[in-house]
C-alpha cells in the first residue's frame, strides 16, 4: 500500500524527535499502521543547522506555506507552537483538504472549536494526543477506552517544567530561576516559559481534557488560573510536616451546579499516589463512574516522549484513511451535535478545603479574632499551628487548614482577616484536596 506522505512544520525539541522515532522505528510502524509514513517535506525558520537525523530523503525548507499547500502531503504536523501563524496554516491545510496532528495544545484550547468545525466540513481528521501531558495517551484514554463512563472528575499534573521545579525546590532546595533555566535546557518549557509558571499551559490542557471529559466545547477563557510562583520554601516543608505535598494541579469536577474546571498549587496528601509523581513526570487521575478510579503516569514533555505520542496519532490517522469520516471518533470523543451546555463555574462557587498561612503579631487574642472571622464564614478548622517566630521576631506564622467550604466564603474571610491590624501582609491560602482515589 502507498506510504503516507507527511509534511512537518517545525524542526525543534519535538519535531526534531518526532522525525527520528519515525525513522528508528519505521519496520515497527509500518507493520502497525499498514503502511509506511513518510516526511515528505519539513520546515523551520533555519534549516542549515546539522540535526542529529537523516534528512537524505526530506526536502527543507523555510517556507511553512509550502508544507500545506504541497501536492503530495496527505498529512500536516504541526509543531511550532503559537497561536497565530499556527491557527493560519492549520486551517490552511484543512482546507487544502489535509489532515492535522498538533501538539499545539495553546491552539487547541483557544480554537480547537473552530478548528473542528472546519475539519468536520472538509472530513479531514485533527489530533492532538500530544497536546496534554506528553507521552501519556490520554486523550485516547478518556475518547476512547473510557467511552462507555460518565466522568465523575479527572485531576492531573500536567506541565511537566513547573512539576520539575516544585520537586527540585522541594528535594535539593534547588533556587526557583535555575531549575527553570534547566527545564528550558531541557526542551521542557514554552518558548514563553511564564506559560509554564504561570499555570497557562496546564489551563489550555485541562480545557482539552475537561471537553473530552464531559462533552462541552473547548472554554479555556474560563479556567481558573494560578501558576506556582508564589508558593515558597515554608509552605512546602510546612505543607511536608502535616503529611501533604503540594503539587501544581487541574482539576475539572462535574457537579450539580456545573464544571469546576481551575488549575492551581494543591496540597494533596502524600499517602496518594500523585502526590509522589516527581520532575517531568506528569499523571492524570480520572474517576468514572462504572471504572472507578484510574491513574495514567509517563513524561510530561521532552522530545521523545513526545514524539511517542505524535506518531501515535499519525499511526491513527493512517488507519483510518480510508474510513468514512461518520465512523471516525469524533474530535472531542462526544459527536458535535452530542456537545452538552454545562456552565463552567465560576471560582468563588468551588468548594474545597484550604491551607492557610499567615503573619500573626504575638499579641494576644489575635488568633481567637481570626476564628471568631472563620467561623462567622462557617469555616470549620481541622488544623491550626503557630510555627517558630520569623526572622524579624515580631511576627508568628500561623498555619491553618480548613474543612470544605465555598471559595467565596473563604473569599470573604481572608479579607475580614487581612484587615486586622496584628497580620502582618496577605494571607497564603492553598486549596486543598485529598482526592479520595
Ligand atoms: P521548539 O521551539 O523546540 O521548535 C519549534 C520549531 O518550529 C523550530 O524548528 C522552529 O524553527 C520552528 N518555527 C517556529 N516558528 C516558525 C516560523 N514562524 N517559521 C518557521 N519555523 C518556525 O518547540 P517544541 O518542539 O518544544 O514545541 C513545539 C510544539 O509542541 C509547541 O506547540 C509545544 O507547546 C508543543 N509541545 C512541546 C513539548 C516539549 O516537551 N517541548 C511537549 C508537548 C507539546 P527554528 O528552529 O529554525 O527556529
Ligand atoms: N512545557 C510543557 C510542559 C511541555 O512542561 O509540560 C509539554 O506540554
Amino acid at each position: 500500500m502507498k506510504s503516507v506522505k507527511v509534511g512537518l512544520l517545525g524542526l525543534g525539541t519535538v519535531g526534531g524527535a518526532t522525525v527520528s522515532v519515525l525513522q528508528r522505528n519505521a519496520e515497527e510502524i509500518q507493520r502497525r499502521a499498514g503502511r509506511g509514513i513518510e516526511i515528505a517535506i519539513a520546515a523551520a525558520r533555519d534549516v542549515s543547522k546539522p540535526y542529529s537525523f537523516d534528512t537524505s530523503s526530506i526536502e527543507l525548507s523555510t517556507d511553512l506555506q509550502v508544507v500545506v499547500d504541497h501536492p503530495d502531503v496527505d498529512v500536516v504536523v504541526e509543531l511550532i507552537g503559537g497561536t497565530d501563524a499556527a491557527l493560519e496554516l492549520v486551517l490552511q491545510a484543512i482546507d487544502n483538504g489535509k489532515h492535522v496532528v498538533t501538539a499545539n495544545k495553546a491552539l487547541i484550547a483557544k480554537h480547537g472549536n473552530e478548528i473542528f468545525a472546519a475539519a468536520q466540513d472538509k472530513g479531514v481528521m485533527v489530533v492532538f494526543e500530544a497536546a496534554v501531558a506528553g507521552g501519556i495517551p490520554i486523550i485516547k484514554a478518556i475518547r476512547e477506552g473510557l467511552a462507555g463512563n460518565q466522568i465523575e472528575w479527572l485531576a492531573g499534573i500536567i506541565n511537566g517544567t513547573g512539576n520539575f521545579i516544585l520537586t527540585e525546590m522541594r528535594d535539593n532546595g534547588s533556587d526557583f530561576a535555575d531549575v527553570l533555566a534547566e527545564a528550558q535546557r531541557l526542551g521542557y518549557a514554552e518558548a514563553d516559559p511564564t506559560f509554564d509558571v504561570e499555570g497557562i499551559d496546564a489551563a489550555h490542557k485541562l480545557t482539552i481534557l475537561a471537553s473530552i471529559a464531559f462533552g462541552i466545547p473547548l472554554q479555556f477563557e474560563k479556567c481558573y488560573t494560578e501558576g506556582i510562583g508564589h508558593i515558597t520554601r515554608d509552605d512546602v516543608e510546612y505543607a511536608e510536616a502535616l503529611g501533604y505535598r503540594i503539587k501544581h494541579l487541574g482539576v475539572a469536577r462535574r457537579t450539580e451546579k456545573g464544571i469546576e474546571l481551575r488549575v492551581h498549587p494543591t496540597m494533596i496528601p502524600e499517602r496518594c499516589l500523585i502526590a509522589n509523581v516527581d520532575g517531568v513526570m506528569n499523571a492524570v487521575l480520572v474517576k468514572g463512574d462504572a471504572v472507578g478510579p484510574t491513574l495514567y503516569y509517563g513524561a510530561g514533555a521532552g522530545g521523545e516522549p513526545t514524539a511517542s505520542a505524535v506518531v501515535a496519532d499519525l499511526v491513527d490517522v493512517a488507519r483510518m484513511l480510508t474510513a468514512n469520516p461518520e465512523n471516525r471518533v469524533p474530535h472531542l470523543a462526544f459527536q458535535p451535535d452530542g456537545l452538552a451546555d454545562i456552565p463552567v463555574l465560576p471560582i468563588e462557587e468551588i468548594e474545597t478545603a484550604y491551607y492557610l498561612r499567615m503573619g500573626v503579631s504575638d499579641k494576644p487574642g489575635v488568633l481567637a479574632e481570626v476564628i471568631r472571622i472563620l467561623a462567622g464564614q462557617g469555616i470549620g478548622i481541622e488544623v491550626m499551628l503557630q510555627k517558630e517566630p520569623n526572622d524579624d521576631a515580631l511576627t508568628v506564622p500561623v498555619i491553618i487548614i480548613s474543612h470544605c467550604v465555598c471559595e467565596g466564603q473563604m473569599d470573604a474571610a481572608i479579607g475580614r482577616i487581612e484587615a486586622l491590624d496584628a497580620i502582618q501582609g496577605k494571607v497564603t491560602r492553598i486549596r486543598l484536596e485529598t482526592l479520595d482515589a
